[in-house]
């Protein structure tokens, strides 16, 4: 399966899912790695396992919607049958997606349908819930919403900030975010269409 991701910033489930993929845990290639930010760390973990890449800064498009195409037609040139969003921080339009046409997984760091959108880890400290976690989905052109494909529950322990909630959160997702590709590129999950 030929898998392509999108990421805006550090790419540390980018890493994840490279290195479960390099151990073998799940039959794919990954053909493309793009991001909104030139200077995305998840770029230059692409660069380093000789992924093809490419930014789409803002700047260079007059508008989000030109952007947005450049980074369609892409991915369509490279013949994804799977896109993973990995710290992407854009919602997709209902037509980037209807063109694209392949399933589009994201990971979220809540346990949706609680806490989407923005810095959900300090959404849910504020609230006072004493579990939260992660949720890998499919994507649709809601914000953080579609069909769920894999959740993990991770304590709030007393004393936690955004930070200490984050960190034990991402050490689930990149546990959690390789299997849900597992599930797909085996068969075992699908999404009708
Ligand atoms: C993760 O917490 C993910 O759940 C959210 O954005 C963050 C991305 O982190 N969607 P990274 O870039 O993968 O390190």
């Amino acid at each position: 399966m030929r898998i392509g991701v999108l990421a805006s910033g550090r790419g540390s489930n980018l890493q994840a899912l490279i290195d479960a993929w390099q151990e073998g845990k799940f039959e794919a290639e990954f053909v493309a790695v793009g991001s909104d930010y030139a200077e995305a760390q998840a770029l230059k973990r692409a660069e380093k396992t000789k992924i093809p890449y490419r930014a789409f800064p803002k700047q260079d498009y007059s508008s989000r919607w030109e952007q947005e195409q450049a980074i369609l037609a892409w991915l369509k040139g490279s013949q994804i049958e799977l896109l993973v969003l990995a710290g992407f921080m854009r919602v997709l339009s209902a037509e980037f997606l209807k063109t694209l046409n392949c399933p589009v997984l994201n990971i979220h760091p809540s346990l949706l349908p609680s806490f989407p959108g923005l810095h959900a880890q300090r959404q849910a400290i504020e609230y006072g819930v004493k579990v939260s976690g992660c949720t890998v989905h499919f994507v649709d052109e809601g914000l953080d919403s579609g069909p769920i494909i894999l959740q993990e529950a991770v304590p709030v322990e007393p004393g936690d900030t955004e930070e200490t909630l984050s960190e034990r959160i991402l050490k689930v997702e990149h546990k959690l975010y390789p299997e849900a590709v597992r599930l797909i590129t085996t068969g075992q999950v699908s999404i009708r269409r």
